[in-house]
């Protein structure tokens, strides 16, 4: 069945200039863009969006990071688009991402992971209603 996940492009791969690439893979994966904005958050919405780990020893680290540059945020549509787009860009952990996954091309460590994807149908519905109105989903 057709649904949906929500990816970010996250600052380290716009800083490296690999928004373009990454991109073109998902695109030629056979995802639909549904809603698409490159934006910046603030460390207070980047601490609001990740709150489900704010227990975890990572969250400063990943809210400081999340907001340290610009990143692009998208709403995906495909056949079982949540495991699709988590198996194209491959595991958390860079070092352990599958060859020719985005983040075994793109990421840089464990936290500077290039892209965010989704982890159910329930989060990516939450996490693109974030970032979008249903106005902006087409
Ligand atoms: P993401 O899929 O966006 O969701 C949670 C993020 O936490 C994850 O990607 C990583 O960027 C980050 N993360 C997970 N584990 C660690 C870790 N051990 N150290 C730093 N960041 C982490």
């Amino acid at each position: 069945m057709s649904n949906r996940t929500f990816t970010m492009i996250k600052p380290d791969a716009m800083k490296n200039g690999h928004a373009g690439a990454i991109l073109d893979k998902i695109i030629k994966a056979g995802f639909r863009v549904v809603a698409l904005k490159q934006t910046k958050l603030s460390a207070e919405k980047a601490g609001e969006f990740y709150a489900v780990h704010k227990e975890r020893p990572f969250y400063g680290e990943l809210v400081e990071f999340m907001s340290s540059g610009v990143i692009i945020a998208a709403i995906l549509e495909k056949d079982n688009a949540v495991a699709d787009f988590r198996t194209l860009i491959g595991a958390t952990d860079p070092a352990k991402a599958d060859e020719g996954t985005i983040r075994k091309l793109f990421a840089t460590s464990v936290g500077e992971n290039a892209v965010h994807g989704s982890d159910s149908d329930e989060n990516a519905k939450i996490e693109g209603s974030f970032f979008f109105s249903g106005l902006e989903q087409y």
